[in-house]
């Protein structure tokens, strides 16, 4: 080797070093610059700088501001009171987030972008010294609050895909949609390694084994910050739920891990998707509504409270020894999830005496919380209907955060911490807006049907009924909802809980394409020679069973969160009461499902019968957010009566095509790397449905069938 080229080496090993010690300080880095604008602020704005209101909490009326903001004739004036905007200035908010929803008819481009510009303009009315108002979105598989965006699969297909470069190139391209929206945070990717698949949450969570989380989780924030030279270039990206959340008894959503062992044991496995997120640098860390061992705690142990072994505060300053040897130490900003800190008093307050809101507050800050969500106003304690609201508007958490300060129950040295870090964390952020929104969306189609290719399981294909023989195939009969986007793509969809049918998927504006086709328009395009029946058809007999095949579709009802859960008899969580064979959702009044596999209706069932006998064969496919029991029922369990079926969980917009084209033969099963293998084990029967999945597995991880 010429003694040029080892100098060349050692110069750039050692600017490697130089870029890693500076990027481990990203936010670090910023702390100087940050305290010299925290001495310059007044108290109210230091105070504002922990809020983040929901803008449909500022708004006075949750209809008026959409009806402002599509209204193209309304003024600015016009359009920040109906928004309720000027809070922003009055109360000097460094931070706003727009929720699940639904809030907009027409949620549009155009109409966040014009939101966006105007909390931004309050923003710089109300607190100058600050470099950026933060917007927030859940852009948790696209920027899929916006209609007409291109949705990728949910996580879970991204664990079936088990490619952490895909997943980090679709971050990026979902960063930059986000940023083109007016959204410079995502509230992504959640790094559940969730247990029971009864949880309303399992798709939102790449899989049980912690290193996939740990890797997919890395990529996702990676892509999303896009750090370049120091600077994040793409919105800040956010590590959700802290810690535990896929670990609650039962799967039930916001409940106790009833954890009770070693610290290190517990990180070992739900610490992981944190390690990776912390390796890319994640700037901020969502706390989770979930405990660790709360009822030996006394109510104590919510993680907005800071959770058994002082986790938060313990990851924000002497860190945790990771399971790679390395110690992790937080140097972002610790969010609270949706008016958590009000929630987990409700807990509290069962066993404790009740706490005022500057004390529920001051809680939540003592125990690591830098920034409080506010999303609506706080309904009454569900434990207490004789409750008052805890707080009604903005501005009744800024009074009580501001008096628990001048009380003396928050520290000086504390709220410096808070704010100095959420600064640091807007100093280091300088995004990039990108200006081709048409081009934009063009890459993102590529990649969404390259992830729904790859996100596919095919669990089984007896006769190698896949491929099918394009050249062979004259007749297709369609059975079940093979026609409805709503389902293929899931919750967190447009609305919160997503929603059936093919509405938001185009948009009123031109340039907008979301490339969304179903399964059977994309089938339809590909076989444009074929005749095609549904069940009410009553096809010919003359199909046989050379030239027509059967597609049958199953799917569970979109859902996100809670509404998700899949009840149990076990269980008696304060949320739920028991009510005969099926639970009641005290909360919500609602009640839950309490089983978790699908089944064919009896028309089609029948039918299906019907053209078995005759050979034709049965392909099923099904939409799910989780591996679902499909063996029970006899005649109407899918996978007993189908030759070949494909686990397709939530694939996106693109999963119609991705699926055509899996079919034709046109995409081969594990083809990829790693990709089409579960990241779950799948149940054959509701027995195996438990909380660690003791009782083995139908199909165990990693399983997945190559045609
Ligand atoms: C969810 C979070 C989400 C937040 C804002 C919460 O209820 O748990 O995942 O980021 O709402 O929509
Ligand atoms: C969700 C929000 C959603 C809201 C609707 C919350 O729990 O996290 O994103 O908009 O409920 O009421």
């Amino acid at each position: 080797m010429s003694k040029k080229m080892v100098r060349c080496i050692t110069l750039l090993s050692l600017c490697h070093c130089t870029i890693a010690a500076q990027a481990l300080d990203l936010y670090q880095a910023q702390q100087a610059h940050a305290a010299a604008i925290y001495q310059r602020m007044t108290l109210d704005e230091k105070i504002g700088q922990l809020l983040l209101p929901n803008y449909m909490l500022l708004a006075d009326s949750a209809a008026g501001c959409p009806a402002a903001v599509a209204n193209p004739a309304a003024t600015t004036a016009q359009l920040s009171s109906a928004c309720g905007l000027t809070q922003i200035a009055q109360y000097h908010i460094g931070a706003v987030l727009m929720g699940g929803g639904p809030y907009f008819d027409t949620p549009t481009l155009a109409h966040f972008t014009k939101l966006n510009a105007l909390a931004a303009d309050q923003h710089r009315l109300g607190s100058p010294q600050d470099p950026l108002l933060l917007t927030g979105n859940d852009a948790v598989h696209g920027n899929s609050h916006l209609q007409g965006a291109v949705i990728f699969p949910h996580n879970i297909g991204l664990g079936v895909t088990h490619n952490a470069e895909l997943v980090r190139r679709i971050a990026v391209l979902v960063g930059q949609d986000s940023l083109a929206s007016g959204f410079n945070w995502v509230y992504a990717p959640t790094l559940a390694v969730a247990q029971d698949l009864r949880w309303g949450r399992s798709y939102e969570s790449f899989g049980q084994q912690p290193s996939l989380v740990k890797n997919l989780g890395r990529a996702a924030v990676s892509g999303l910050q896009n750090i370049h030279q120091g600077a994040i270039t793409g919105p800040i990206a956010t590590a959700k739920h802290f810690i535990g959340d896929g670990a609650t008894q039962y799967g039930f959503d916001e409940g106790d891990d009833a954890y009770t062992g070693s610290q290190q044991a517990f990180w070992h496995i739900h610490g992981q998707g944190y390690e990776g997120a912390l390796q890319a640098h994640v700037a901020t860390i969502m706390t989770s509504y979930s405990a660790i061992d709360d009822a030996h705690s006394g109510n104590d142990t919510q993680m907005h409270f800071g959770g058994k072994w002082n986790l938060v505060n313990r990851l924000k300053t002497t860190g945790i020894n990771g399971s790679d040897g390395r110690r992790y130490r937080f140097s972002g900003f610790v969010v609270s999830d949706w008016n958590g800190a009000t929630r987990a008093a409700f807990f509290y307050s069962l066993l404790h005496p009740t706490l005022s809101l500057p004390e529920i507050l001051a809680k939540s800050i003592n125990a690591g919380v830098d920034m409080l969500m506010l999303g609506a106003s706080e309904v009454r304690n569900p434990f207490n209907p004789h409750s008052e609201l805890l707080f009604r508007t903005t501005g009744d958490v800024f009074v009580a955060l501001k008096t628990a300060y001048q009380q003396g129950l928050i520290s000086p040295a504390r709220l410096h911490d808070a704010v100095t870090r959420i600064l640091a964390v807007k100093l280091a952020l300088q995004p990039q807006t990108p200006q081709d929104y048409t081009q934009l969306q063009a890459d993102e189609r590529a990649l969404a049907y390259q992830a729904a290719t790859q996100s596919l399981v095919l669990l089984k294909n007896t006769h190698a009924t896949l491929p099918l023989d394009r050249h062979k195939i004259r007749h297709i009969i369609f059975i079940g909802p093979s026609d409805d986007l709503g389902l293929q793509n899931g919750g967190w969809t447009v609305n919160w809980q997503g929603q059936k049918g093919n509405a938001y998927f185009s948009s009123p504006e031109d340039q907008i394409s979301s490339g969304a086709l179903t399964l059977e328009q994309g089938l339809k395009r590909a076989l444009p020679q074929a005749q095609v029946y549904h069940l009410e058809d009553r096809p010919s007999e003359a199909l046989t069973a050379d030239n027509s095949v059967v597609i049958a579709t199953v799917a569970e009802v979109p859902y996100a969160e809670y509404m998700g859960d899949i009840g149990n008899s076990e269980a008696l969580d304060l949320w739920y009461q028991q009510g005969g064979a099926s639970q009641t959702n005290t909360y919500l009044g609602l009640p839950q499902n309490t089983f978790l596999g699908l089944h064919f209706d009896t028309a089609a069932a029948t039918a299906i019968q019907q053209w078995r006998a005759r050979g034709i064969p049965i392909v099923t496919v099904v939409y799910s957010g989780r591996p679902l029991v499909l063996s029970d029922g006899g005649l109407t369990a899918p996978l007993t009566q189908s030759d070949a079926l494909i686990a397709a969980f939530l694939p996106g917009t693109l999963g119609g095509k991705a699926l055509s084209a899996a079919l034709l033969g046109d995409y081969r099963f594990r083809s990829v790397g790693s990709a089409n293998t579960l990241s779950f084990p799948w149940p054959a029967t509701m027995a195996q449905v438990t909380e660690h999945f003791v009782n083995g597995a139908l199909f165990p991880i990693g399983y997945g069938l190559a045609d």
